[in-house]
């Protein structure tokens, strides 16, 4: 994606891996919309602590971190034994598993890699094989969510007003993003369209990320308070809803997705507003039964409890915004059940969710 900067506009990658030195490289997203900055993590631990502080985040972005994050630990690894090396790759792998829990993309990502790795038959092979793979995983989710914007770009008619929740952007992935390339694509191809941004409580990556992106591109916006939504739709003024998801049933067509997707789906039917869901193959699970069954992350009440932001002098800092004594819950994602769903764009097409176990064959 391009960002602007002061010496013109570039193009990046909101993760990639810098091979020479072994170290991962990715754009510091709490510091973001009011600083612009790369951090480069040394080792597999410090990448897992990047995934687990929400450095990087969104569910395509943390599956290629957990990708690359499998291999740099591989290369980390200074002996010669085969079967040593292997226990070395659990330890790695349970460290970026036990990060964060509901997106499926870290796991998928790291199983891709895996499955690569064991077609090697040496040490240097294993190595070799984990980067190529890691690299492969980050590349094709960009491929992949190009597609999803070619194939959602044709659900939005000019003129469109499309409500999105949380990000779902280019940061979120490698690039371009599931829920906003559809918008990217409508833009550079001449379509006029608005888009409303969910500030998206508690962490704000609605006003705090995908406003930012979206100024990036020149897309004509205007961030909403959480709870306005339903006074927009029930006025006309919202045409369609697309969302990302953080897990996807592929049996069912449940979707994960940040909290406050559900509510926001419900409001849509009830104003016959189609809510679509924008996802790359690697946000399905094939295991699971139902949505019910998704691992829904707790975070840390200081998340509800205080807001980060700049001061008028440009210094960033934390406030408490609530009561001193009073204690909050922060369930991170909630479960949108299928029946809410008009349809899920993937790389290959727009799917109602029940279709969805067609891809699996
Ligand atoms: O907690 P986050 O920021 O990692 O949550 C991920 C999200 O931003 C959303 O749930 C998003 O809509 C899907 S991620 C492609």
């Amino acid at each position: 994606m391009r960002v602007k900067t002061k010496d013109g506009v570039r193009d990046y990658r909101t993760v990639w891996f810098d091979e020479k030195i072994n170290s991962l490289k990715m754009i510091n997203q709490p510091l973001l919309p009011h600083r612009f900055d790369i951090v480069s993590l040394e080792n597999y631990k410090e990448t897992a602590s990047a995934i687990k502080n929400m450095v990087v985040r969104g569910a395509g972005a943390i599956g290629a971190t957990a990708a690359y994050g499998l291999a740099q630990g591989c290369l980390e690894y200074k002996g010669n034994d085969i079967d040593e090396l292997w226990k070395h790759i659990e330890k790695v792998y349970e460290t970026l598993k036990n990060t964060r829990p509901t997106a499926v993309d870290l796991i998928n990502g790291m199983n891709y890699v895996k499955s690569k790795m064991e077609e090697g038959n040496s040490v240097r092979e294993f190595k070799e094989l984990s980067l190529e793979a890691a690299q492969k995983f980050a590349d094709k989710q960009v491929e992949e969510c190009k597609k999803i914007g070619n194939y959602g770009e044709k659900l939005i008619k000019d003129g469109s007003r499309i409500l999105t929740h949380c990000n779902a952007g280019w940061l979120a992935f490698v690039d371009w993003g599931s829920a906003t390339a559809p918008m990217y694509h409508a833009k550079r191809n001449g379509k006029d369209i608005f888009v409303f941004v969910d500030e998206t409580r508690p962490r704000l990556q609605g006003a705090r990320l995908t406003a930012w992106e979206l100024s990036q591109e020149s897309i004509e916006h205007d961030i909403i308070a959480d709870n306005a939504a339903g006074y927009y739709m029930k006025n006309d003024e919202i045409d369609m809803v697309i969302v990302g998801a953080d897990r996807v049933i592929g049996k069912t067509g449940d979707v994960a997705n940040k909290i406050g997707t559900y509510e926001k789906a419900v409001l849509a039917r009830e104003n016959g507003i189609p809510f679509y869901v924008a996802i790359p193959m690697s946000t399905i699970d094939w295991n699971l039964k139902s949505g019910d069954e998704i691992p829904i992350e707790e975070r840390d009440e200081k998340e509800v409890l205080y807001v980060w932001g700049i001061d008028d002098n440009g210094n960033r800092k934390r406030v408490m915004i609530a009561n001193k004594d009073s204690h909050a819950r922060n369930p991170a994602f909630d479960v949108t059940p299928a029946e809410y769903i008009t349809g899920i764009i993937t790389s290959k097409g727009v799917f109602k969710p029940d279709e969805l176990i067609e891809l699996k064959k």
